[in-house]
């Protein structure tokens, strides 16, 4: 009798343990599926926030928060600048979340306030410039210089006489050169107009800086020198790398005088877009060379 008893009430036991279990199985599975419906949800939440940024193909999901406040501090502009702008990192303070610049010794090589060449970093196929048209001892990288005489010969032919002042320069040169213009200006001021070392266009080997012959740069604005750069450079695969009324994008003062190589083909594409050549490589360079 004594064992029936045992038997039966481990059996009992043994069947509350199981429907405990059966019980918990449920409801964790009804939890699971509770979750999912969840995620799904917040998912959807997300896909129909970003449609208005996401139909760009420039657009960047992890950026999503940063389009939102933006355009909730720019009202103002469309979707396109403000993915544009974000993408530039225009909505940080300038020379923060800096990266290395990608697309080494090529002609769409970006370098800006966010964008930085190693202190290392020399371009391939450095050629002196003639004395002819050029200060002396000054480099440029081959392809823009054949395409820079060119530009020079016939901007002669034309009347115009235009004289290089600067090129390549070394991340040493400029780190003299920007330690010169804080130690005389402040930094704030010298921010405006020239760029810390290793953040210079100029140590790509791919940038001029022109004068009408002799003539102080600061006046290139008003020659016809300047007037004939602006219609034809791009023919030659230069364009205005700090064009005026644009120093919210660039982050520097206009430069009558500053001209980037880029290549004939993309430099006829970028005058025609009438971008700087930061919004223009965000927009159409970075996603199919990254
Ligand atoms: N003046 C230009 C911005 C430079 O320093 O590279
Ligand atoms: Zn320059």
């Amino acid at each position: 009798m004594k064992k029936i008893v045992i038997i039966l009430s481990s059996i009992i036991v043994i069947i509350f343990i199981v429907l405990l279990v059966f019980l918990f199985n449920t409801n964790s599975n009804d939890k699971d599926i509770e979750e999912k419906k969840e995620n799904i949800i917040e998912e959807k939440n997300t896909k129909e926030k970003a449609n208005e940024f996401s139909k760009y193909s420039y657009y960047k999901e992890e950026n999503l928060n940063r389009y939102e406040s933006y355009k909730a501090n720019n009202p103002e502009l469309s979707i396109e600048d403000i993915i544009t702008r974000v993408n530039l990192c225009l909505d940080k303070e300038v020379y923060t979340d800096t990266v290395p610049s990608t697309n080494l010794n090529t002609n769409y090589l970006l370098v800006n306030k966010f964008n930085y060449l190693d202190r290392n970093y020399i371009p391939n196929n450095l050629e002196l410039l003639d004395n002819s048209y050029a200060k002396s001892g000054i480099y440029l990288v081959k392809e823009a210089k054949d395409n820079l005489e060119r530009l020079i010969s016939d901007a002669k032919n034309a009347g115009m006489n235009i004289r290089v002042i600067s090129a390549y320069r070394s991340y040493s040169y400029q780190e003299n050169l920007y330690n010169n213009y804080v130690k005389n200006d402040g930094v704030e001021n010298a921010d405006t107009y020239s760029a810390r070392p290793g953040y210079s266009e100029h140590q790509t080997g791919l940038v001029v800086d022109v004068t009408r012959a002799f003539d102080d740069f600061n006046n290139f604005e008003n020659t016809n020198e300047y007037t004939w750069m602006l219609e034809n450079a791009h023919n030659y695969g230069f364009i205005l790398r700090y064009p005026k009324d644009k120093e919210n994008i660039t982050t520097y003062s206009f430069e009558a005088w500053h001209y980037r190589y880029v290549g004939i083909e993309l430099a006829k594409k970028i005058k025609a877009s009438n971008l700087t050549f930061d919004e223009y490589y965000v927009r159409y360079l970075e996603s199919d060379n990254n």
